[in-house]
C-alpha cells in the first residue's frame, strides 16, 4: 500500500475551498433524472450533458474531485479527450463509484446491502490505469419500524471496510459512504443515534481489516429530521448536531468528511456546511462537500432547456457558494 500517495490525495482532495463533484449516477438514475426534465436518455444524452459541466470555466477553485460512473469514465469530451484526460488536465481528481448497488437484503424486508466486492481488485487497477485517483461506495441505511437491524449495520460496514481496504492496495483513496436517509418522519435525535451507530460499526470494520484512515475519505449524510418529520428545527440545530455526531464517532486521523446532500435543497446543503465551518472551534478534520443534487439539481433544468451556458454558470454558482462554506464565508445574500 502506497501510504504517500493516498495520503496526498486525500488531502488534495480536501484543500482548502475545494470539495467534491458527484456526478456518477448510475445509468438507470441518471435516465430518470434526464426524462423527468424531458430529455430522451441515451449514452450521447448522459455524455453531452456532463461534458458540458466538466468544461465549465473556472471552476477548478471549487472542485478538486469528480466522481464518475463506469460509463463516462470511458466516454470522451466533445473534442475526442477521454473525459478522465481531460478532469486531469485541469487539475482535478477523477474518481470512479465501484458499488455495484444496493441489493435486498435477505431475511430484512425493506433493507439493503451494497454489492460490489466480486472482482473488485481488478476493476480498481483497470480504473487506476484509466487514470482515477479515488473511488466511491455507498450504502444505505433507512430508519423505520424496527429499522435498521443489526444485520442490515454489519453487513453494510463489514463491506464498506472491504472495500476501502482493497482500493486501497491499489492506489485509489476509499470515500466510505454510510448514508441514513432522510425519509421517513424520524427525529433528529435517533438520526443522532442511528448515524452513531453505522459509523462506529463502519470504523471498528475498518480497523479490523487494515484500512489506513489517514489515505480515506468518509462521505456521511448531515444529522437531520426525517422529510415527513413535523418538528424540522433550524440549521443551526442540525449543523451542531452533525458535528458533535462526528466528532464522537469519527477517527481524527481521518483528513476529511466530504457530506452528500441527500435531497436537501441547495440552500440548505450549503448552509448547512457553512454554520459548521464557521463554529469557533477547530474542526480535527476538513469539512467538505462531495454533493451530487445540490451542485446540479438547477444545471440538468437549465441544459434541458437548451443552454450549455446557462447551464454551466448554474454549476458554477452552486460551486462557488460551496467553495466559500468551505471557511464559513457564506451567507444568503450572496445567493441573489
Ligand atoms: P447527493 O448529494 O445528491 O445526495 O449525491 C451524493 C452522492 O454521491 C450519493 O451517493
Amino acid at each position: 500500500m502506497d501510504t504517500e500517495l493516498l495520503e496526498k490525495t486525500a488531502r488534495e482532495l480536501v484543500a482548502p475551498g475545494r470539495g467534491i463533484l458527484a456526478a456518477d449516477e448510475s445509468n438507470g438514475t441518471m435516465s430518470n433524472r434526464l426524462e423527468a426534465v424531458g430529455v430522451g436518455p441515451s449514452p450521447e444524452t448522459r455524455r453531452a450533458y456532463r461534458a458540458n459541466i466538466f468544461s465549465t470555466p473556472e471552476y477548478e477553485s471549487a472542485i478538486s474531485g469528480v466522481i464518475l460512473f463506469d460509463e463516462t469514465i470511458r466516454q470522451k469530451m466533445d473534442d475526442g479527450t477521454p473525459i478522465p484526460e481531460y478532469l486531469a488536465s485541469r487539475g482535478i481528481h477523477p474518481g470512479i463509484k465501484v458499488d455495484t448497488g444496493a441489493k435486498e437484503l435477505a431475511h430484512h424486508s425493506g433493507e439493503k446491502v451494497t454489492e460490489g466486492l466480486d472482482g473488485l481488485r481488478e476493476r480498481c487497477m483497470e480504473y487506476f490505469a484509466m487514470g482515477a485517483r479515488f473511488a466511491k461506495w455507498r450504502a444505505v441505511i433507512r430508519i423505520g419500524d424496527g429499522m435498521p437491524s443489526e444485520a442490515n449495520i454489519s453487513t453494510n460496514a463489514h463491506a464498506l471496510a472491504r472495500y476501502a481496504a482493497i482500493c486501497q492496495e491499489q492506489g485509489l483513496v476509499p470515500i466510505i459512504e454510510p448514508e441514513v436517509l432522510m425519509d421517513g418522519n424520524h427525529d433528529s435525535q435517533t438520526c443522532f443515534e442511528i448515524t452513531a451507530r453505522i459509523l462506529d460499526s463502519t470504523f471498528a470494520e475498518c480497523k479490523a481489516q487494515g484500512v489506513h484512515i489517514p489515505g480515506a475519505l468518509l462521505k456521511p449524510n448531515m444529522v437531520l429530521p426525517g422529510k415527513s418529520c413535523r418538528d424540522q428545527g433550524t440549521r443551526e440545530k442540525a449543523a451542531q448536531m452533525t458535528v458533535d455526531c462526528l466528532t464522537a464517532h469519527v477517527p481524527h486521523e481521518i483528513p476529511g468528511i466530504v457530506f452528500l446532500s441527500g435531497g436537501q435543497s441547495d440552500e440548505d446543503a450549503t448552509a448547512h456546511l457553512n454554520l459548521m465551518n464557521g463554529m469557533a472551534v477547530e474542526h480535527p478534520w476538513q469539512l467538505s462537500y462531495s454533493y451530487g443534487r445540490a451542485l446540479l439539481a438547477h444545471a440538468l433544468q437549465t441544459w434541458s432547456s437548451g443552454s450549455n451556458e446557462e447551464s454551466q454558470n448554474a454549476f458554477a454558482h452552486r460551486a462557488a457558494m460551496n467553495s466559500l462554506a468551505r471557511s464559513g464565508d457564506w451567507s444568503t445574500e450572496l445567493e441573489a
